[in-house]
């Protein structure tokens, strides 16, 4: 089992339109999923992803079989991802100009017709799923209609397994029109609105490649989804195919791994593995590793490209600054391995420089750390007049924590908490979820933010905060972090990162914390991070936005509409509540962050930009990869949208 096995494949794709399969030693079978699942096989055999890969010989069979479709699965231009000259790039940049002006849409005449999908679907061992929305099951005039399962969906709604565990779904549903919702079974129509036509539930590197050059070549467009968590729509797209990783679960604990800038424990990590399976893998071999705080986000996919923040990064840094070595699928198709002495622009550029970008990742290796203690707190607090805590102390007593942020950054914390309206003016609900610092005992958490509590008292909030103390990341993260519900409304947010040069100037300072409070009263959530993101000395240069590195405090803020309201929501968020915010926080993460910022180059990638556009159209010069907000994203946008709000129910067109 191994190549061989797909060339067998290969071999009978000649024959696909039969549907039939003409195998090495020439006997004619049914084409079904017993006999052409060499990717499954591969599995079950315990071989790895890269145990199956698409190379040139290959190809070279396919077409001395006379697959008339052969050359829709070819290679991409060889392009140097290092040292490709201006010259080159400017030819290339040239080369887009003369190609279509959108992505080939469904009804289009270049649109491949049914028999070269069923070819497809054959070459990748029948990994093809057509796709069924997941609330189809709730639509009674729906062939998928099914009372039962309908039930069990809207009962495991908000739970982010639901969607992961479905090869379109996403969390962020307006992206996709919030078209086919479960909770409009009896209502509607379920349409495909802005789900991908397809997706390839992909397990081994090879049926990858044949999707990226299948897109490529088709001039299709293509997505990457893994979990689906992305707040941007980054992970669907109306007429696309969508490459599945979900199933690209291997991970191997590595006891000592070595490079010019480290040696010590690591883990190898395929594209799919999330959050929950890292720690626990974590627990399991007495180490710490570096992943967020919801259990269901995916590390090597979205999290990292992203730059990925921490409970533990305030120590160690960001998600991105644990990559050892990354293995990838480029846009031309070929599978390279980037890390300190190969393809270097590429292993700069994949830790921070955002998804679905540069190709797709297809595992990575990251450092894990000593376990180490941790204590901290959580508190639940209602303030107003009601609750003994009046408008005006909450808020002092919420100014003099965040004047100590860069302080208490600094010594490891990691504090995040939420607050909401509880519907009446001067009335919230401030969660700490938790206030934790890695390598600290309780007795030195304590004496930590006696002063604060002191502070508090003075100004008449007397809070009793619950403490806590644990030996590990493991038991903290288990018990003392909340259950995030998804996809529970249509609700938008935008994020800023806040520099310690504020806390500098006593007047910025001032300004910035009215500016939030004021967005706050005028109806926004605030999700807030007091966090370190610096890079650990030793660590090598990542595209990881500038702006993460100096920020003491993060913020989400936003709000949801209801049908009414939309247009003014999505308005209010990017050109009033975020502009205030923008004033003293230029940047913004980019897995967080604001679908509409409007300097999303600067504000999401900081000083890093103008280097990962070059990499950007040296590895792609067509845009095979394109996502909203993504480096050299500008140059297409999805027609038909409004001003205020990138969906993703439209073709894709040149700018
Ligand atoms: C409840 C919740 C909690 C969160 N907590 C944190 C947190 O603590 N810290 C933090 O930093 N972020 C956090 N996030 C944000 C999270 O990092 C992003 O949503 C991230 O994009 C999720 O990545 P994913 O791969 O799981 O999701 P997806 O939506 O599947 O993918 C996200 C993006 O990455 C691309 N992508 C995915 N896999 C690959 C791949 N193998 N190769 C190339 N591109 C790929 C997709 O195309 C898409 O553009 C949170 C989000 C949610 C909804
Ligand atoms: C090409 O096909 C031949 C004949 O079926 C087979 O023996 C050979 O292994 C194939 N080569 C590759 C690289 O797949
Ligand atoms: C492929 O086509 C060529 C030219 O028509 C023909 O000579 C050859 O026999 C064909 N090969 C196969 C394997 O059918
Ligand atoms: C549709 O209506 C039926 C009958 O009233 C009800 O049992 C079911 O829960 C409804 N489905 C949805 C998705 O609301
Ligand atoms: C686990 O790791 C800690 C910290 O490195 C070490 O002190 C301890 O001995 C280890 N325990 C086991 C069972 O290996
Ligand atoms: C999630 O859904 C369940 C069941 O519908 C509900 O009880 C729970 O309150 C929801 N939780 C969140 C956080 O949305
Ligand atoms: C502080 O910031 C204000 C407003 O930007 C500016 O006018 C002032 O000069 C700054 N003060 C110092 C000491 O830098
Ligand atoms: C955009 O175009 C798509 C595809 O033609 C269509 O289904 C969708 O409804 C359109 N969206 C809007 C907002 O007009």
């Amino acid at each position: 089992m191994g190549v061989s096995s797909l060339c067998r494949v290969l071999l009978l794709a000649g024959a696909a339109v039969a549907q039939t399969i003409v195998t090495d030693n020439g006997v004619v079978v049914a084409a079904d999923e017993t006999t052409v699942a060499p990717a499954a096989e591969a599995v079950a055999s315990g071989l790895t992803p890269e145990a199956l890969q698409l190379t040139d010989a290959v190809l070279a069979n396919l077409t001395a079989h006379n697959l008339t479709q052969a050359s829709l699965f070819s290679f991409g231009e060889d392009i140097d991802a290092v040292e490709a000259s201006a010259e080159k790039r400017d030819s290339i940049v040239v080369n887009l100009a003369s190609t279509a002006s959108c992505k080939t849409f469904p009804g289009d005449k270049n649109w491949p017709v049914k028999p070269v999908w069923t070819v497809f679907d054959l070459l990748t061992g029948g990994a093809l799923i057509e796709t069924v929305p997941i609330g189809a099951v709730c639509y009674t005039n729906n062939a998928a209609y099914d009372a039962a399962k309908c039930a069990d969906l809207l009962a495991k709604w908000n739970l982010s397994g639901t969607h992961s565990a479905d090869p379109t779904s996403i969390m962020t549903t307006y992206y996709s029109g919030d078209t086919c919702l479960p909770q409009n079974g009896n209502t509607s129509t379920c349409t495909i609105g802005g789900f991908p036509l397809y997706s390839l539930a992909v397990t081994t590197v090879a049926q990858i490649q044949l999707a990226v050059n299948f897109a490529r070549n088709a001039n299709i467009r293509l997505v990457v989804k893994n979990t689906g968590h992305d707040f941007l729509g980054k992970s669907t797209g109306a007429g696309s195919l969508s490459i599945w990783t979900h199933k690209l679960k291997t991970l191997e604990f590595i006891e000592s791994a070595t490079t010019p800038t480290y040696s010590g424990p690591a883990f190898k990590l395929g594209a799919a593995v999330q959050v929950f399976e890292l720690y626990e893998a974590a627990n399991k071999y007495n180490v710490t590793a570096i992943g967020g705080e919801c259990d269901g986000v995916g590390v090597t996919g979205g999290y990292i490209a992203g730059g990925g923040h921490s409970p533990m990064s305030s120590v160690y840094g960001m998600g991105a600054d644990q990559v050892l070595s990354i293995d990838i699928v480029l846009p031309n198709g070929r599978f390279v391995t980037a890390d300190e002495t190969h393809n270097t622009d590429l292993f700069w550029a994949i830790r921070g420089g955002g998804g679905a970008t540069f190709g797709v990742v297809t595992s990575m290796t990251v450092k894990v750390h000593p376990k180490t203690k941790m204590a901290g707190a959580t508190w639940t607090l209602m303030t107003g007049d009601a609750n003994g805590v009046p408008d005006k102390v909450f808020w002092a007593a919420m100014f003099a924590y965040w004047r100590k942020f860069p302080e208490y950054a600094d010594k490891g914390t990691y504090a995040y908490s939420q607050l909401f309206s509880l519907g009446a003016p001067g009335m919230y609900l401030w969660i700490m979820t938790p206030w934790m610092v890695p390598g600290m005992s309780l007795v030195e958490f304590k004496a930590m933010i006696a002063p604060l509590l002191a502070e508090w008292a003075a100004l008449g909030l007397v809070l009793e905060p619950t403490y806590f103390e644990t030996d590990n990341l493991y038991d903290a993260w288990s018990k003392h972090f909340p259950f995030e519900g998804v996809a529970n409304a249509d609700l938008r947010t935008g994020s800023r990162l806040f520099p310690r040069s504020v806390w500098d100037n006593e007047t910025t300072l001032e300004g910035m914390m009215e500016a939030v409070k004021s967005v706050v009263e005028d109806g926004s959530a605030l999700i807030q991070y007091n966090i370190k993101a610096a890079a650990p000395a030793g660590t090598p240069a990542s595209a990881a936005n500038t702006h993460w590195r100096d920020a003491a405090w993060y913020v989400i803020m936003g709000t949801a509409w209801t049908k009414g309201t939309m247009e003014a929501v999505n308005v209010k968020i990017t050109d009033d509540w975020m502009a205030k915010l923008r004033a003293y926080g230029p940047g913004g993460y980019l897995n967080e962050g604001d679908v509409m910022e409007p300097d999303f180059q600067d504000a999401f990638y900081g000083s890093n930009y103008d280097r990962l556009l070059k990499i950007k159209r040296q590895v792609d010069p067509t845009d095979l990869f394109w996502a909203p907000t993504a480096v050299g994203s500008d140059r297409w946008q999805v027609s038909n949208q409004t001003e205020w709000l990138t969906l993703q129910t439209g073709r894709l067109c040149k700018v």
